[in-house]
């Protein structure tokens, strides 16, 4: 989706994927700080700034992240601020600088190479860390027919993502390589979106026993 400008963006997909935003904000106790790592136009950091304390919103494209600051701006949002940075190296930020950090809709468009580097970044800079991204196995009804005819009209490259993102298992296939583990899970938009929440797994020899798959005493 990184061709459509800021205004098309804003028009054509924020409306479609509020239900994605809310859903996510829910998982979200107010008074929390949070980074959302792929902003976009800064729709979900705008709904997240009603309840938390400081909100930073992140994204490699410049033009997206104007489009957010100038809205800021306007708002006259004292505890939100935006970066243009690539999500991934946020060097800037020592470890668990935030409460939560959020991907919305990034790692289905991201190259496969870059979903563990961004994960593990997200793990590093927050205690906890919030996906929405297309739920594996994608529904065969309306909204999973929507889902892959949007994802085709943005082009090949962009197609070729989220066919090898969905291909591969989605968002639970992905935490296990950023050592993260799954605490709660809800479905959108008709099931063809799933919010992940997650924190970092831990080692085996700190698990509580219900927790350990095998035989042996705790
Ligand atoms: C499909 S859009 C999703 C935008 C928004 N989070 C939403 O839910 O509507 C994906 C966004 O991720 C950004 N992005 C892709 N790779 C990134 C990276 N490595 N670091 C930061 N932003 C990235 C793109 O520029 C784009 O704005």
């Amino acid at each position: 989706m990184k061709n459509l400008g800021p205004l098309l963006y804003e028009l054509l997909i924020d409306p479609i994927t509020q239900g994605v935003r809310e859903a996510l904000a829910s998982m979200i106790p107010s008074g929390s700080s949070v980074v959302d790592l792929g902003c976009g136009t800064g729709a979900l950091a705008f709904l997240l700034a009603q309840e938390a304390t400081k909100v930073v919103g992140v994204d490699l494209s410049p033009a997206l992240i104007a489009w957010a600051e100038k809205k800021r701006r306007k708002k006259k949002l004292a505890h939100v601020s935006f970066i243009n940075a690539d999500a991934s190296s946020l060097r800037g930020f020592p470890p668990l600088s935030f409460d939560f950090a959020v991907l919305s809709l990034i790692l289905h468009e991201v190259p496969e190479e870059q979903r563990a580097p961004l994960l593990r970044e997200a793990k590093r800079v927050a205690q906890e860390v919030i996906i929405a991204d297309y739920h594996v196995p994608l529904p065969w009804n309306l909204a999973g027919l929507s889902a892959r005819a949007i994802e085709s009209l943005a082009g090949p490259n962009h197609f070729k993502g989220f066919l090898s993102f969905i291909g591969r298992g989605g968002v639970s296939a992905l935490l296990p390589d950023a050592q993260l583990e799954a605490q709660d899970d809800k479905k959108v938009l008709g099931g063809a979106v799933v919010v992940v929440k997650a924190r970092a797994a831990l080692p085996s020899r700190h698990r509580p026993c219900y927790l350990l798959h095998h035989e042996s005493p705790c």
